[in-house]
């Protein structure tokens, strides 16, 4: 797997700088929901979409340093993915995150639903404070979109009727869209043309599919020790992901296994094994690749830069997880 280490070089300064200033901009007046933040900034996620920002600001003004607006963009889209990461895992019943115990098992559910939504406020606050109504209407959309998608999935569990199409909808929810509209929100920042404003979106949105497509094939393929949460559990949930939707299409026993939700023993073990024997996984891949060719494609009008080449890479970054 590619480093993330030498793929974020030219913001790897700004990024250290951001988890410190996340841990204070939560503050340490409710000492739980502090303990609960801290724990999961300082566990270290991948920081991808506060990279992704920097990155597009330095592609995008010209001064040495990031202007303080577009450093507390980075830190806000951070925390809504944080935020959205502590509820996902009350909803999914996650006992691992970022290979540490998650909030509402270190703690309890209160404490999670709290923290979540302490952490959702905070965003909002720092994000009205940009003073650009632009960028608060499109990531406060964000917001929206997060559970709409967590609500869509929860809605699908073990539908065997459900087409790519509709998944593809979903992981826009749940996960491109809080990459496309901050990449946006970049370029709104640093008064891009509209036309590069929304090639940024079709980056992030293309990104931000592949990525989750890519997410969604680690779990069939992927150990828990490497991806710091446990694997196989999307499938045994009824989360019908793109290489089971594939899989569904050549395999018809599959759709029997999941209809009955895997009531006879030894049901869920033979649905893994039937999806990993299928072509499933190799599609999967594909329409991961094509969304990160799209993605490519979509900075063709930002002017080559070192930031730019890191961006180029990152997609590249995204499919060599799968390796
Ligand atoms: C996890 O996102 C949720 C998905 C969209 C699949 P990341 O894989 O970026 O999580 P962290 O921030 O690195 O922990
Ligand atoms: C993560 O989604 C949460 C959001 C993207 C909102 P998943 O449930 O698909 O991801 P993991 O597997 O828990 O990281
Ligand atoms: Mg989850
Ligand atoms: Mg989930």
């Amino acid at each position: 797997m590619t480093s993330t280490t030498s793929l974020f070089a030219p913001v790897e300064a700004d990024l250290r700088l951001l988890a410190d200033n996340l841990k204070q901009l939560v503050g340490a007046r409710h000492p739980i929901l502090y303990a609960a933040a801290e724990h999961l900034f300082g566990a270290g996620g991948k920081r991808i979409r506060p990279a992704i920002v920097l990155l597009l600001s330095r592609a995008t003004v010209m001064e040495a340093d990031i202007p303080a607006r577009h450093f507390r963009l980075a830190e806000i889209t951070e925390m809504i993915h944080t935020a959205s990461l502590v509820h996902d895992d009350v909803v999914d019943e996650s006992s691992l995150r970022r290979g540490v115990p998650t909030v509402h098992s270190s703690f309890n559910n209160r404490v999670a639903v709290l923290a979540g939504d302490f952490l959702f406020a905070q965003s909002s606050w720092h994000l009205a404070n940009l003073d650009n109504l632009t960028v608060v209407k499109l990531l406060s959309r964000v917001i929206m979109d997060l559970a709409e998608g967590e609500i869509q999935q929860g809605l699908n569990k073990f539908d065997t009727t459900l087409s790519i199409d509709a998944y593809l909808m979903k992981s826009y929810y749940k996960t491109a869209s809080l990459i496309a509209n901050s990449c946006k929100s970049a370029g709104v920042l640093s008064e891009v043309s509209d036309s590069l404003a929304e090639a940024f979106y079709q980056y992030g949105r293309n990104l931000g599919l592949a990525f989750q497509v890519v997410d969604d094939i680690l779990d069939f393929t992927g150990s828990e020790e490497v991806l710091g949460k446990p694997a196989g559990s999307d499938l045994l949930s009824g989360n019908l992901t793109a290489p089971v939707l594939y899989a569904m299409e050549e395999t018809p026993y599959l759709v029997t296994l999941i209809e009955r939700e895997f009531a006879q023993s030894g049901d869920f073990d033979e649905a893994m094994a039937l999806v990993k024997a299928s072509r499933g996984i190799e599609r999967s891949r594909e329409l991961a690749s094509q969304h990160v060719k799209q993605a490519v494609h979509n900075l063709a009008d930002l002017p080559q830069s070192e930031p730019k080449r890191a961006l180029e890479a990152l997609s590249s970054y995204v499919l060599s997880r799968l390796y």
